[in-house]
């Protein structure tokens, strides 16, 4: 036991909540095995492996002797290049690899910009239901993660009138995160300008986590036009991840886009949290960029597919309502209205092997929902859904 002399740990970790994946993984395992095998539908992982061809990039790019030294503190200038001429292609615009630094995923590189924006007693806008490492983070800072709650009847896109009234004197940003988990919702280019034009008039950040940008349905290839505009750098921070689209979440890389100015403050945070984003994923990605384009788009189109497939798998059943289901994840009510959705999830685990992660890890008012990662499995099993949910009951 802890003598009253031990030292403190800081309080707003200590107010911080456990990551909650583990949890959930802890339910499935006391699934028998009954109903069939295990459908995980917890954590947002790619279903399937990248091509071979990035992983023989990598084992080669590992072996080189030149790989196991320091790089510049914003990453390898050929993954900045090609990263840039991406984004260009995507948004328009140009962008020099001055304004874009590589991280260790997508999460380092939303607290390496939180760190930047915002300090103790300051609030940050995150619509809700939000993604549970950005409220973590915030109130590991001491920053008050200040919930714009969504509403479902609006497909979850926030409101813009709604967001203003939120902020005071202390916000610093409000984040947006589109396609967006956990509700597979993918915001409106006119929503997100008119986020961009309330965030520069209020002199807030606005800053997109746009990890699920490549899964946008067919036929939208540009998700908005915010950074075509002149004066982006002033008001707005891109961030990014190669996890899903590359299928290489072990390898940790993510992005930062912001105007240099912002990205040389950004890099005292690197230089202190990593000194240099890991070297080998960053040249198997820099070349994969333009080399597995085709892959991305077939990736794109079986993960767009699956959510047609869930609708279908669910329209069956009765109690259940899909409230929203596009890129990558689908958000659903589940039929039982006075259990708390942990049980509910533990229940459909522990009876049916079918792990989906409940609403309240994902913020305040959740207690209805189930989230759903579709993109984990093959359309086979989002097939069996139907079947495994029909009948069940606590
Ligand atoms: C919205 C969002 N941002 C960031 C991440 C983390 O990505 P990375 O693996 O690049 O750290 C995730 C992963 O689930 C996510 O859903």
């Amino acid at each position: 036991m802890a003598s009253d002399h031990s030292p403190a740990l800081n309080p707003d970790l200590i107010d911080t909540g456990t990551p909650p994946i583990p949890e959930a993984q802890g339910w499935a395992r006391a699934y028998d095995g009954a109903a069939g095998p295990l459908i995980d539908l917890s954590q947002a992982v790619p279903g399937s492996p990248p091509p071979d061809a990035l992983l023989e990039k990598l084992a080669a790019a590992a072996a080189d002797p030149a790989a196991t030294r320091y790089g510049p503190i914003t990453g390898d200038q050929a993954l900045r290049e090609a990263y840039a001429a991406e984004i260009g292609r995507i948004y328009g615009g140009s962008f020099g690899p001055g304004e874009v630094a590589i991280t260790s995923g997508c999460n380092q590189a939303y607290v390496m910009t939180m760190m930047a924006l915002a300090r103790a007693g300051d609030n940050v806008l995150l619509p809700t239901p939000w993604y549970f490492n950005h409220e973590m983070t915030l109130t590991m800072l001491g920053v008050e993660a200040r919930p714009l709650p969504c509403d479902p009847a609006a497909g979850f896109v926030p409101d813009v009138a709604t967001a203003e009234a939120l902020i005071d004197a202390r916000t610093r940003a409000i984040v947006l995160v589109t396609p967006n988990n956990p509700t597979g919702a993918v915001y409106p280019p006119e929503t997100i300008a008119a986020f961009a034009a309330l965030c520069a008039r209020r002199g807030i950040w606005l800053v997109l986590d746009e990890t699920y940008r490549d899964f946008l349905p067919a036929g939208i290839d540009s998700p908005h036009e915010v950074f075509a505009a002149k004066d982006w750098r002033d008001s707005v921070i891109g961030l990014y991840s190669f996890s899903k689209a590359y299928a290489v979440p072990g390898w940790r890389l993510g992005a930062i886009t912001a105007g240099e100015p912002v990205l040389a403050q950004i890099g005292k945070v690197i230089d202190c949290v990593q000194i240099s984003p890991v070297r080998a994923g960053q040249a198997a990605v820099a070349w994969a960029i333009d080399a597995i384009r085709p892959w991305r788009e077939e990736n794109r189109a079986a993960i767009n597919q699956r959510a047609e497939l869930f609708r279908q798998a669910m329209t069956p059943l009765s109690g259940w309502r899909v409230l929203s289901a596009g890129a990558y994840f689908a958000y659903v009510a589940h039929p039982f209205a006075d259990v708390p959705a942990a049980e509910v999830a533990q229940a459909l685990a522990r009876q049916r092997g079918v792990l989906a992660l409940p609403g309240p890890y994902f913020g305040p008012g959740q207690e209805n929902h189930l989230r759903i990662a579709i993109a984990n499995v093959g359309a086979d099993r989002i097939g069996l859904l139907g079947e495994r949910l029909s009948g069940f009951a606590i």
